[in-house]
């Protein structure tokens, strides 16, 4: 079983002042926690959140980057920026880049090559639509998510990555899957991989993300495929997000 690893997504939320309260008390209450911790910072704090976190086992991670090397892209972030702030891990295809910006799965799968090949770890997010769960597509779904990546950047790079199953409809909205949905989805992923090869299958870290608390991620992360957390709101406070630390 791989080692556990609970991310927070602060998504579009911090600013200076914020952010050190938050993350003294992350940083306090990190040492000694048994698994690994990342928090996703947005763009502008990186500087920020790299100096704190210098130095403590909390690693920095991005939401986000272009899949261009550089060039004339206005407003985009490339791999490279990221890894001169040291980012560990940038999440890719988020299901909100997905359905707000129109990100394709195509764009995903280069997303995840360029900041494998900056040495960053992608942290590839899939997940189905309640519409789609309700018709019985999940599987479906997921399948071609994953598989639009594993065509691109091939079995091997899942040796360097992570995944987080986040079904859409659990995310922000306090709906979380039930251990037993959420440990279905995380098998077949695993599964899935495991066709192609079943050591990197077994090792590769598959969070689960969608309205996980500390009241209910003790009981996910028991599940024998949920390796751990992409955490949204309750990565903002400091003792929610430690408290599902601990669990892990
Ligand atoms: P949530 O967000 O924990 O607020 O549901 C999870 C995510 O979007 O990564």
């Amino acid at each position: 079983m791989p080692r556990k690893l609970v991310a927070g997504n602060w998504k579009m939320h911090g600013s200076l002042t914020d952010n050190a309260a938050l993350l003294a008390g992350v940083v306090s209450g990190a040492q000694g926690v048994n698994c690994d911790i990342a928090v996703c910072v947005p763009f502008p704090y990186l500087s920020q959140v790299q100096q704190v976190l210098s130095g403590t086992p909390v690693r920095l991670g991005a939401q986000n980057l272009s899949e261009h090397a550089k060039g004339a892209y206005t407003g985009e972030v490339s791999a490279a920026m990221l890894k001169d702030f040291a980012c560990a891990y940038v999440i890719v295809g988020h299901s909100e880049r997905r359905s707000l910006y129109a990100e394709s799965d195509a764009q995903v799968a280069a997303k995840f090559v360029a900041a494998q090949a900056a040495g960053i770890t992608p942290i590839l997010c899939l997940g189905e639509s309640l519409q789609e769960r309700e018709s019985g597509v999940t599987e479906a779904v997921v399948a071609r998510q994953l598989d639009a990546v594993l065509a691109v950047a091939g079995i091997a790079a899942f040796a360097n990555a992570v995944i987080a199953y986040e079904p859409v409809w659990a995310i922000g909205t306090g709906l979380t899957a039930t251990p037993e949905q959420a440990q279905a989805v995380h098998a077949f992923i695993r599964g899935r991989l495991a066709q192609h090869d079943s050591a990197i299958a077994a090792n590769v870290v598959i969070q689960y993300g969608g309205s996980m608390k500390p009241g209910n991620a003790a009981e996910l992360l028991s599940q024998p495929d949920i390796d751990g957390g992409l955490i949204g709101g309750a990565a903002l406070v400091a003792e929610d997000f430690l408290a599902i630390c601990r669990a892990a």
